[in-house]
Protein backbone atom coordinates (compact mmCIF):
# COMPACT_ATOMS: atom_id res chain seq x y z
CA UNK A 1 0.00 0.00 0.00
CA UNK A 2 1.08 3.08 -0.56
CA UNK A 3 0.36 6.39 1.81
CA UNK A 4 0.37 10.20 -0.25
CA UNK A 5 0.76 13.34 1.79
CA UNK A 6 0.04 16.74 -0.41
CA UNK A 7 2.10 19.43 1.17
CA UNK A 8 1.91 22.86 -0.01
CA UNK A 9 5.24 25.56 -0.10
CA UNK A 10 6.07 23.24 3.24
CA UNK A 11 9.06 22.00 5.11
CA UNK A 12 8.71 17.84 5.72
CA UNK A 13 10.05 17.37 9.45
CA UNK A 14 12.64 14.24 9.53
CA UNK A 15 9.80 11.82 10.81
CA UNK A 16 10.67 8.11 10.50
CA UNK A 17 7.97 6.92 8.57
CA UNK A 18 7.53 3.28 7.32
CA UNK A 19 8.61 2.30 3.36
CA UNK A 20 6.53 2.99 0.17
CA UNK A 21 5.34 6.36 1.79
CA UNK A 22 5.57 9.15 -0.70
CA UNK A 23 6.14 13.00 -0.39
CA UNK A 24 4.34 15.40 -3.23
CA UNK A 25 5.28 18.56 -2.62
CA UNK A 26 3.55 21.41 -4.71
CA UNK A 27 5.79 24.02 -5.57
CA UNK A 28 5.12 27.52 -5.58
CA UNK A 29 4.83 27.03 -9.83
CA UNK A 30 2.08 24.06 -8.93
CA UNK A 31 4.68 21.76 -10.27
CA UNK A 32 4.67 18.35 -8.28
CA UNK A 33 7.90 16.74 -6.74
CA UNK A 34 7.45 13.52 -5.56
CA UNK A 35 10.07 12.41 -3.34
CA UNK A 36 10.09 8.86 -2.01
CA UNK A 37 11.21 8.90 2.28
CA UNK A 38 13.22 5.47 1.21
CA UNK A 39 15.24 7.30 -1.52
CA UNK A 40 15.59 10.53 1.21
CA UNK A 41 17.04 7.88 3.24
CA UNK A 42 19.01 6.35 0.66
CA UNK A 43 21.91 3.68 1.45
CA UNK A 44 23.44 6.75 4.00
CA UNK A 45 25.16 5.41 7.04
CA UNK A 46 22.82 4.47 9.76
CA UNK A 47 23.41 6.38 12.97
CA UNK A 48 20.81 4.61 15.14
CA UNK A 49 20.37 1.18 15.70
CA UNK A 50 17.49 2.25 18.23
CA UNK A 51 17.00 5.22 19.04
CA UNK A 52 14.04 4.78 21.51
CA UNK A 53 16.59 3.86 24.18
CA UNK A 54 17.49 7.41 24.37
CA UNK A 55 14.23 8.60 25.41
CA UNK A 56 13.17 9.24 28.63
CA UNK A 57 10.53 6.75 28.87
CA UNK A 58 13.49 4.37 28.66
CA UNK A 59 14.47 2.52 31.92
CA UNK A 60 16.98 -0.84 32.10
CA UNK A 61 14.89 -3.84 32.17
CA UNK A 62 16.06 -5.38 35.26
CA UNK A 63 18.06 -4.39 38.70
CA UNK A 64 21.12 -6.18 37.24
CA UNK A 65 21.18 -3.32 34.42
CA UNK A 66 21.04 -0.64 36.48
CA UNK A 67 24.24 1.20 37.11
CA UNK A 68 26.11 3.14 40.52
CA UNK A 69 22.68 3.12 42.47
CA UNK A 70 23.66 -0.87 44.11
CA UNK A 71 23.98 1.18 47.73
CA UNK A 72 20.23 2.23 47.22
CA UNK A 73 19.12 -0.91 45.40
CA UNK A 74 20.64 -2.49 48.75
CA UNK A 75 18.97 0.26 50.89
CA UNK A 76 15.38 0.25 49.34
CA UNK A 77 15.28 -3.96 49.58
CA UNK A 78 16.35 -3.98 53.11
CA UNK A 79 13.58 -1.57 53.87
CA UNK A 80 10.91 -3.48 51.79
CA UNK A 81 12.39 -6.92 52.80
CA UNK A 82 9.90 -6.12 56.16
CA UNK A 83 6.87 -6.97 53.79
CA UNK A 84 7.94 -10.75 52.36
CA UNK A 85 8.27 -11.73 56.23
CA UNK A 86 4.49 -10.45 56.39
CA UNK A 87 5.40 -6.83 57.86
CA UNK A 88 4.03 -3.89 57.18
CA UNK A 89 7.35 -1.75 55.99
CA UNK A 90 7.92 1.63 57.44
CA UNK A 91 6.50 4.91 55.15
CA UNK A 92 9.29 5.70 53.10
CA UNK A 93 9.97 9.33 52.02
CA UNK A 94 12.34 9.38 48.82
CA UNK A 95 14.19 12.70 47.94
CA UNK A 96 16.64 13.29 45.10
CA UNK A 97 17.22 15.69 42.32
CA UNK A 98 15.36 15.22 38.75
CA UNK A 99 16.84 12.48 36.85
CA UNK A 100 18.67 10.51 39.92
CA UNK A 101 16.53 7.39 39.13
CA UNK A 102 13.58 7.59 41.77
CA UNK A 103 11.02 6.61 39.69
CA UNK A 104 12.88 3.82 38.18
CA UNK A 105 14.60 2.08 41.15
CA UNK A 106 11.48 2.15 42.62
CA UNK A 107 9.54 0.48 40.14
CA UNK A 108 12.25 -2.22 39.56
CA UNK A 109 12.41 -2.59 42.88
CA UNK A 110 8.90 -3.58 43.66
CA UNK A 111 8.55 -5.30 40.41
CA UNK A 112 11.36 -7.71 42.16
CA UNK A 113 9.44 -7.32 45.07
CA UNK A 114 6.23 -8.56 44.12
CA UNK A 115 8.03 -11.48 41.91
CA UNK A 116 9.66 -12.62 45.28
CA UNK A 117 6.20 -12.20 47.12
CA UNK A 118 4.62 -14.82 44.05
CA UNK A 119 7.17 -17.35 45.13
CA UNK A 120 6.68 -16.90 48.65
CA UNK A 121 2.90 -17.02 48.05
CA UNK A 122 2.99 -13.37 49.94
CA UNK A 123 -0.66 -11.26 49.69
CA UNK A 124 1.48 -7.95 48.02
CA UNK A 125 -0.51 -5.57 46.10
CA UNK A 126 1.55 -2.20 45.20
CA UNK A 127 -0.24 1.09 43.63
CA UNK A 128 1.93 3.27 41.87
CA UNK A 129 0.10 7.24 41.44
CA UNK A 130 1.93 9.91 39.49
CA UNK A 131 0.79 13.13 40.93
CA UNK A 132 1.82 14.82 37.95
CA UNK A 133 -1.69 13.14 36.63
CA UNK A 134 -3.51 12.99 39.45
CA UNK A 135 -2.99 16.52 41.23
CA UNK A 136 -6.32 17.17 42.69
CA UNK A 137 -7.49 15.18 45.83
CA UNK A 138 -10.17 13.95 44.16
CA UNK A 139 -7.90 12.32 41.31
CA UNK A 140 -5.54 10.79 43.34
CA UNK A 141 -8.67 8.83 45.15
CA UNK A 142 -10.20 8.36 42.11
CA UNK A 143 -6.74 6.35 40.78
CA UNK A 144 -6.49 4.42 43.97
CA UNK A 145 -10.01 3.03 44.31
CA UNK A 146 -9.11 1.61 40.92
CA UNK A 147 -6.26 0.56 41.11
CA UNK A 148 -7.12 -1.27 45.06
CA UNK A 149 -7.11 -4.98 44.57
CA UNK A 150 -11.08 -6.52 45.01
CA UNK A 151 -12.22 -9.66 45.80
CA UNK A 152 -13.35 -11.77 42.64
CA UNK A 153 -16.80 -11.60 43.44
CA UNK A 154 -17.07 -7.54 43.93
CA UNK A 155 -17.62 -4.88 40.96
CA UNK A 156 -15.51 -1.65 41.65
CA UNK A 157 -18.06 1.26 42.86
CA UNK A 158 -17.86 4.31 40.88
CA UNK A 159 -17.18 7.27 43.26
CA UNK A 160 -18.41 10.73 41.93
CA UNK A 161 -16.34 13.92 42.82
CA UNK A 162 -16.73 13.49 46.84
CA UNK A 163 -13.73 13.20 48.52
CA UNK A 164 -15.60 11.57 51.77
CA UNK A 165 -17.27 9.22 49.66
CA UNK A 166 -14.23 7.86 47.89
CA UNK A 167 -12.14 7.87 51.74
CA UNK A 168 -14.87 5.71 52.99
CA UNK A 169 -14.84 3.84 49.58
CA UNK A 170 -11.36 3.51 49.78
CA UNK A 171 -12.11 2.07 53.81
CA UNK A 172 -14.35 -0.45 52.26
CA UNK A 173 -11.96 -1.82 50.29
CA UNK A 174 -9.30 -2.00 52.69
CA UNK A 175 -11.34 -3.68 54.92
CA UNK A 176 -11.59 -6.63 52.00
CA UNK A 177 -7.74 -6.85 51.92
CA UNK A 178 -5.71 -9.31 53.62
CA UNK A 179 -2.31 -8.62 52.80
CA UNK A 180 -0.30 -5.89 52.39
CA UNK A 181 -0.73 -2.64 50.39
CA UNK A 182 1.97 -0.73 48.87
CA UNK A 183 1.02 2.84 48.15
CA UNK A 184 3.73 5.12 45.43
CA UNK A 185 3.24 8.78 45.51
CA UNK A 186 5.47 9.72 42.51
CA UNK A 187 6.00 13.83 41.99
CA UNK A 188 4.04 14.02 45.68
CA UNK A 189 4.77 17.61 45.53
CA UNK A 190 2.47 18.02 42.22
CA UNK A 191 -0.09 16.76 44.69
CA UNK A 192 -0.20 19.52 46.73
CA UNK A 193 -0.87 23.03 46.18
CA UNK A 194 -1.49 23.98 49.56
CA UNK A 195 0.36 22.05 52.87
CA UNK A 196 -3.05 20.83 54.17
CA UNK A 197 -3.71 18.54 51.23
CA UNK A 198 -1.05 16.18 51.85
CA UNK A 199 -4.39 15.27 54.59
CA UNK A 200 -5.58 12.68 52.32
CA UNK A 201 -1.93 10.64 52.77
CA UNK A 202 -2.13 11.65 56.21
CA UNK A 203 -5.85 9.63 56.14
CA UNK A 204 -4.63 6.53 53.86
CA UNK A 205 -1.62 5.68 56.44
CA UNK A 206 -3.81 6.07 59.54
CA UNK A 207 -6.75 3.47 58.17
CA UNK A 208 -6.53 -0.25 59.37
CA UNK A 209 -7.79 -3.15 57.03
CA UNK A 210 -10.29 -4.92 59.17
CA UNK A 211 -8.98 -8.89 57.67
CA UNK A 212 -5.53 -8.13 58.25
CA UNK A 213 -5.30 -5.73 60.97
CA UNK A 214 -2.33 -3.93 58.56
CA UNK A 215 -1.83 -0.27 57.45
CA UNK A 216 -0.81 0.57 53.91
CA UNK A 217 2.78 1.71 53.44
CA UNK A 218 3.51 5.05 51.45
CA UNK A 219 6.22 5.79 49.56
CA UNK A 220 6.24 9.44 48.65
CA UNK A 221 9.06 10.59 45.66
CA UNK A 222 9.75 13.80 45.44
CA UNK A 223 12.62 16.00 43.67
CA UNK A 224 11.42 18.96 46.21
CA UNK A 225 14.09 18.63 49.15
CA UNK A 226 12.16 21.22 50.95
CA UNK A 227 8.86 19.49 50.78
CA UNK A 228 9.18 17.78 54.03
CA UNK A 229 10.14 20.69 56.22
CA UNK A 230 6.90 22.57 55.22
CA UNK A 231 4.68 19.59 56.26
CA UNK A 232 2.44 19.89 59.96
CA UNK A 233 4.62 18.05 62.65
CA UNK A 234 1.44 15.03 63.04
CA UNK A 235 2.19 14.38 58.86
CA UNK A 236 5.57 14.92 59.51
CA UNK A 237 6.18 12.17 61.91
CA UNK A 238 3.64 8.96 60.14
CA UNK A 239 5.33 9.90 56.46
CA UNK A 240 8.93 10.30 57.36
CA UNK A 241 9.23 7.44 59.29
CA UNK A 242 12.44 6.28 56.89
CA UNK A 243 14.21 8.75 54.48
CA UNK A 244 16.36 7.87 51.52
CA UNK A 245 17.94 10.65 49.99
CA UNK A 246 19.50 9.55 46.00
CA UNK A 247 22.32 11.81 44.84
CA UNK A 248 22.95 13.31 41.54
CA UNK A 249 25.67 11.29 39.49
CA UNK A 250 29.09 12.27 38.75
CA UNK A 251 31.03 12.43 35.38
CA UNK A 252 32.47 8.58 35.45
CA UNK A 253 28.64 7.15 36.45
CA UNK A 254 27.21 8.82 33.83
CA UNK A 255 29.96 7.66 31.64
CA UNK A 256 28.74 3.88 32.32
CA UNK A 257 25.01 5.04 32.37
CA UNK A 258 25.81 6.41 28.75
CA UNK A 259 27.95 3.80 27.31
CA UNK A 260 24.91 0.92 27.80
CA UNK A 261 22.84 3.06 26.32
CA UNK A 262 24.77 3.57 23.63
CA UNK A 263 25.66 0.46 22.67
CA UNK A 264 22.04 -0.50 22.26
CA UNK A 265 21.20 2.73 20.26
CA UNK A 266 23.66 4.11 18.14
CA UNK A 267 24.83 1.77 14.78
CA UNK A 268 28.49 0.63 14.96
CA UNK A 269 31.10 3.34 14.96
CA UNK A 270 28.43 6.14 14.73
CA UNK A 271 30.08 7.51 17.80
CA UNK A 272 32.79 9.67 17.98
CA UNK A 273 35.25 8.34 20.75
CA UNK A 274 35.52 11.99 22.72
CA UNK A 275 31.14 12.33 22.36
CA UNK A 276 30.27 10.33 25.46
CA UNK A 277 32.97 11.40 27.68
CA UNK A 278 31.95 15.54 26.76
CA UNK A 279 28.09 14.28 27.36
CA UNK A 280 28.90 13.01 30.72
CA UNK A 281 31.39 16.07 31.67
CA UNK A 282 28.51 18.61 30.39
CA UNK A 283 25.66 16.42 32.62
CA UNK A 284 27.97 16.50 35.46
CA UNK A 285 28.78 19.99 35.77
CA UNK A 286 25.34 21.00 34.76
CA UNK A 287 23.13 18.96 37.28
CA UNK A 288 23.89 15.20 37.74
CA UNK A 289 20.82 14.56 35.85
CA UNK A 290 20.99 11.00 33.70
CA UNK A 291 17.51 12.21 31.93
CA UNK A 292 19.05 15.33 30.80
CA UNK A 293 22.24 13.80 29.65
CA UNK A 294 21.16 10.79 27.70
CA UNK A 295 18.63 13.45 25.82
CA UNK A 296 22.04 15.45 25.22
CA UNK A 297 23.25 12.51 23.72
CA UNK A 298 20.13 11.68 21.42
CA UNK A 299 20.22 15.23 20.34
CA UNK A 300 23.87 15.11 19.49
CA UNK A 301 22.48 11.87 17.61
CA UNK A 302 20.34 13.44 15.75
CA UNK A 303 22.21 16.51 14.61
CA UNK A 304 24.87 13.67 12.92
CA UNK A 305 21.50 11.24 11.75
CA UNK A 306 20.39 15.39 10.10
CA UNK A 307 23.17 15.09 7.82
CA UNK A 308 24.08 13.99 4.56
CA UNK A 309 27.64 13.56 4.71
CA UNK A 310 30.03 12.66 7.60
CA UNK A 311 27.72 10.38 9.48
CA UNK A 312 29.37 10.38 12.72
CA UNK A 313 28.59 11.75 16.16
CA UNK A 314 31.23 14.62 17.06
CA UNK A 315 32.43 16.78 19.31
CA UNK A 316 30.51 19.80 17.50
CA UNK A 317 27.01 17.82 17.62
CA UNK A 318 27.06 17.34 21.42
CA UNK A 319 28.28 21.38 21.84
CA UNK A 320 25.17 22.21 19.46
CA UNK A 321 22.72 19.71 21.38
CA UNK A 322 23.71 21.61 24.13
CA UNK A 323 22.75 25.01 23.15
CA UNK A 324 19.60 23.12 21.90
CA UNK A 325 18.90 22.00 25.52
CA UNK A 326 19.46 25.04 27.04
CA UNK A 327 17.12 27.15 25.00
CA UNK A 328 14.82 24.03 25.78
CA UNK A 329 15.78 24.59 29.44
CA UNK A 330 14.29 28.16 29.54
CA UNK A 331 10.86 27.24 29.09
CA UNK A 332 11.32 23.98 30.64
CA UNK A 333 12.90 25.81 33.89
CA UNK A 334 8.72 27.51 33.62
CA UNK A 335 7.28 24.32 32.95
CA UNK A 336 8.56 22.93 36.39
CA UNK A 337 8.34 25.82 38.38
CA UNK A 338 6.33 25.02 41.73
CA UNK A 339 2.22 26.17 41.48
CA UNK A 340 2.42 29.59 43.16
CA UNK A 341 5.74 30.94 41.26
CA UNK A 342 3.95 30.00 38.02
CA UNK A 343 0.99 31.87 39.24
CA UNK A 344 2.90 35.00 40.02
CA UNK A 345 4.75 34.93 36.82
CA UNK A 346 1.26 34.19 34.88
CA UNK A 347 -0.21 37.60 36.98
CA UNK A 348 3.44 39.57 36.34
CA UNK A 349 2.70 38.91 32.26
CA UNK A 350 -1.06 40.00 32.39
CA UNK A 351 -0.04 43.31 34.23
CA UNK A 352 2.63 43.56 31.90
CA UNK A 353 0.14 42.82 28.68
CA UNK A 354 -1.94 46.37 29.95
CA UNK A 355 -1.15 48.98 27.84
CA UNK A 356 1.03 51.79 28.90
CA UNK A 357 1.21 50.29 32.64
CA UNK A 358 4.64 49.75 34.56
CA UNK A 359 4.76 46.44 36.32
CA UNK A 360 5.59 46.73 40.06
CA UNK A 361 5.39 44.19 42.92
CA UNK A 362 1.96 45.75 43.92
CA UNK A 363 0.24 45.55 40.34
CA UNK A 364 1.52 42.18 40.15
CA UNK A 365 -0.05 40.68 43.87
CA UNK A 366 -3.60 42.63 42.97
CA UNK A 367 -3.35 40.27 39.60
CA UNK A 368 -2.02 37.37 41.99
CA UNK A 369 -4.89 37.42 44.06
CA UNK A 370 -7.33 37.53 41.48
CA UNK A 371 -5.87 34.45 39.65
CA UNK A 372 -5.51 32.41 42.66
CA UNK A 373 -9.43 33.25 43.92
CA UNK A 374 -10.10 32.07 39.94
CA UNK A 375 -8.97 28.60 40.60
CA UNK A 376 -9.31 28.18 44.29
CA UNK A 377 -5.96 28.50 45.74
CA UNK A 378 -4.38 29.67 48.81
CA UNK A 379 -3.63 33.48 48.71
CA UNK A 380 0.51 34.00 49.90
CA UNK A 381 1.21 36.85 52.14
CA UNK A 382 2.71 40.03 49.64
CA UNK A 383 5.96 39.94 51.43
CA UNK A 384 6.54 36.26 49.87
CA UNK A 385 5.01 37.13 46.36
CA UNK A 386 7.55 39.75 46.19
CA UNK A 387 10.05 36.95 46.95
CA UNK A 388 8.68 34.71 44.81
CA UNK A 389 9.20 37.64 42.16
CA UNK A 390 12.97 37.93 43.25
CA UNK A 391 13.52 34.16 43.14
CA UNK A 392 12.54 34.51 39.64
CA UNK A 393 14.67 37.40 38.66
CA UNK A 394 17.78 35.01 39.63
CA UNK A 395 16.18 32.19 37.94
CA UNK A 396 16.36 35.07 35.15
CA UNK A 397 12.46 33.77 34.07
CA UNK A 398 11.67 37.67 34.14
CA UNK A 399 14.34 40.79 35.28
CA UNK A 400 13.27 43.84 37.79
CA UNK A 401 14.87 47.16 38.32
CA UNK A 402 14.59 49.50 41.38
CA UNK A 403 13.16 53.05 40.58
CA UNK A 404 13.82 56.36 42.17
CA UNK A 405 10.39 57.96 43.07
CA UNK A 406 12.24 60.97 44.81
CA UNK A 407 10.61 62.13 47.81
CA UNK A 408 7.91 59.42 47.04
CA UNK A 409 10.38 56.59 48.17
CA UNK A 410 11.03 53.89 45.69
CA UNK A 411 9.65 50.86 43.89
CA UNK A 412 10.78 47.53 41.65
CA UNK A 413 9.83 47.35 37.94
CA UNK A 414 9.31 44.32 36.75
CA UNK A 415 10.52 43.42 33.00
CA UNK A 416 8.70 40.66 31.29
CA UNK A 417 10.82 39.17 28.16
CA UNK A 418 9.24 39.36 24.88
CA UNK A 419 8.58 35.59 24.14
CA UNK A 420 5.24 36.06 26.73
CA UNK A 421 2.94 34.10 24.42
CA UNK A 422 5.36 31.24 24.41
CA UNK A 423 5.94 31.80 28.05
CA UNK A 424 2.54 31.66 28.83
CA UNK A 425 1.90 28.56 26.67
CA UNK A 426 4.43 26.95 28.49
CA UNK A 427 2.59 27.78 31.59
CA UNK A 428 -1.05 26.55 30.52
CA UNK A 429 0.89 23.03 29.73
CA UNK A 430 -0.24 23.06 33.61
CA UNK A 431 -3.70 21.61 33.73
CA UNK A 432 -4.12 23.00 37.30
CA UNK A 433 -4.35 26.66 35.46
CA UNK A 434 -5.65 26.05 32.22
CA UNK A 435 -8.61 27.80 33.27
CA UNK A 436 -7.16 30.81 33.43
CA UNK A 437 -6.23 30.46 29.98
CA UNK A 438 -9.43 31.24 29.29
CA UNK A 439 -9.47 34.51 31.22
CA UNK A 440 -9.36 38.01 29.34
CA UNK A 441 -7.11 40.74 30.50
CA UNK A 442 -9.66 42.79 29.91
CA UNK A 443 -11.90 41.00 33.11
CA UNK A 444 -8.72 41.14 35.13
CA UNK A 445 -8.22 45.23 34.40
CA UNK A 446 -11.05 45.87 37.16
CA UNK A 447 -9.37 44.52 39.99
CA UNK A 448 -6.12 46.79 39.41
N1 LIG B 1 21.69 4.13 37.23
C1 LIG B 1 21.02 4.21 36.09
N2 LIG B 1 21.24 3.32 35.11
C2 LIG B 1 20.56 3.43 33.94
N3 LIG B 1 19.66 4.36 33.65
C3 LIG B 1 19.40 5.28 34.59
C4 LIG B 1 20.06 5.25 35.86
N4 LIG B 1 19.59 6.27 36.61
C5 LIG B 1 18.68 6.92 35.87
N5 LIG B 1 18.56 6.33 34.67
C6 LIG B 1 17.68 6.75 33.58
O1 LIG B 1 17.54 8.16 33.65
C7 LIG B 1 16.19 8.55 33.37
C8 LIG B 1 15.64 9.30 34.55
O2 LIG B 1 15.42 8.43 35.64
P1 LIG B 1 14.15 8.62 36.60
O3 LIG B 1 14.05 7.42 37.48
O4 LIG B 1 12.95 8.96 35.79
O5 LIG B 1 14.63 9.90 37.43
P2 LIG B 1 13.87 10.70 38.57
O6 LIG B 1 12.60 9.97 38.90
O7 LIG B 1 14.84 10.71 39.72
O8 LIG B 1 13.65 12.07 38.02
C9 LIG B 1 15.43 7.26 33.06
O9 LIG B 1 15.41 7.07 31.67
C10 LIG B 1 16.26 6.19 33.75
O10 LIG B 1 16.10 4.96 33.11
MG1 LIG C 1 10.64 10.64 38.62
Amino acid sequence: MHCYFIISNATINHYLLPNNIFIYISSPEGKIVAMSISEKLGDKKPIFKDRNVLLSAHDPVSLENVVHRDEQIDCYQNHLKYALEGFVPDNLFIYGKSGTGKTMLTRLVLEDLLIVAKDLKVNIAVININCENDFTENAVWQSVNDKMPIPEHHTRRKIGNSCPKHTTYFQDLLNMYDGILIIVFDEIDKAVSSFSSVDFINKIVRMKSATSGFSPCVICITNDLQFASNLKPHVKSVLLQSEMVIPPYNASQLQDILRIRAAAAFAPNALNEVVIPLCAAIGAQESGDARRTIGLLRIAGDQANNRDIDRVVTEDDVRNARTIQEKDCFFEGVRTLPLQSKLVLLAAIFVSKMDGKETTTKEVYATYCTLCKHIGMDILTYRRVADLLSELDMLRILSSHVVSRGQHGRYKVINIPRITALLELRIYDDPRLFSISELKVRRLRKYI
